[in-house]
């Protein structure tokens, strides 16, 4: 298959898990267990729609690998490894905020971020019936609408998005920097999922973005998203983007953002 196949194919997979994922919210949703702390949560719908989106990757490449955020783990014998979020910003879908998606990522090689080539990916969030996609050298859309990246930023003037993790005291420290940054920008959104702020880079809704602890399945999709559309991608002094930091915007912003991240000592934020 080629990338623009796959590309499709997440697409299809995203769009049956995003309307059962959006049918369980309308139905009501609770907390059907924690993680790492009380505030990880996973729903019924999280594990649901993971089962799903594992069935249909399997029913049409049952060969391919499978890297699930609710435990999905399969190696496969293809190279070729599909990382899925099931459910990404699980916290806004549990209040009814509209920003939740399903990340739906499909790389070659290695399953580390830091190593993996993307081949494609799709973002659904079905509340807001917005479809993301993108294949390695073929670009990003929004339906039908092929995206770029603001260019030619003020970082003064850039809207910059970020996120927090699940642990209290990594939190503090993240919050540390975001107070470091907050003067020197526009403004800073913690919007709720990390695919989403990916694909919102790609669409011009955000210049930049940024957050430490992000996990391969909430990157895989949105990070190619981004790209695609313009946005260089990347972690700390030239590092590649892993849990450790991820960076997105277009090149002279992301050199701006990386410089005063830092400088603020975001390298021990992790
Ligand atoms: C979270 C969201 C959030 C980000 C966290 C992620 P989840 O994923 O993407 O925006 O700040 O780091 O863990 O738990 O909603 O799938
Ligand atoms: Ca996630």
């Amino acid at each position: 298959m080629s990338a623009r196949e796959l590309q499709n194919l997440a697409r299809d997979i995203a769009a049956r898990a995003g309307e059962l994922v959006r049918r369980r919210r309308a139905e009501g949703v609770s907390v059907a267990a924690t993680k790492s702390s009380p505030e990880d949560i996973v729903t019924a719908a999280d594990r649901e729609s993971e089962e799903l989106i594992r069935s249909l990757i399997a029913d049409a490449r049952p060969d391919d690998g499978f890297l699930g955020e609710e435990g999905g783990r399969e190696f496969g014998t293809t190279g070729v490894t599909w990382v899925v979020d099931p459910i990404d910003g699980t916290v806004n879908y549990l209040y009814g905020i509209d920003d939740y998606a399903v990340s739906i990522g499909v790389v070659e090689g290695s399953r580390d971020p830091r190593e993996w080539s993307a081949l494609a990916g799709a973002v659904y969030a079905p509340a807001r019936d917005e479809m993301y996609v993108a294949s390695s050298g073929g670009g990003a859309y929004r339906g039908n609408r092929r995206l770029a990246v603001n260019t030619g930023v003020d970082p003064r003037l850039a809207l910059v998005g970020t996120g927090f993790g699940y642990d209290p005291e990594r939190r503090r420290r993240q919050l540390a920097v975001v107070a470091g940054l907050i003067g020197d920008i526009r403004d800073i959104r913690r919007i709720g999922s990390a695919a989403l702020d990916l694909c919102r880079i790609a669409d011009g809704q955000l210049d930049g973005f940024y957050e430490v602890g992000l996990n391969p399945w909430d990157m895989a999709a949105g990070a190619l998203i981004a790209r695609e559309a313009g946005a260089q991608l990347g972690g700390l002094g030239g590092s590649p983007a892993d849990a450790h930091m991820t960076i997105a915007a277009e090149p002279e912003l992301f050199a701006f953002l990386e410089a005063r991240l830092e400088g603020l000592g975001a390298a021990s934020v992790f």
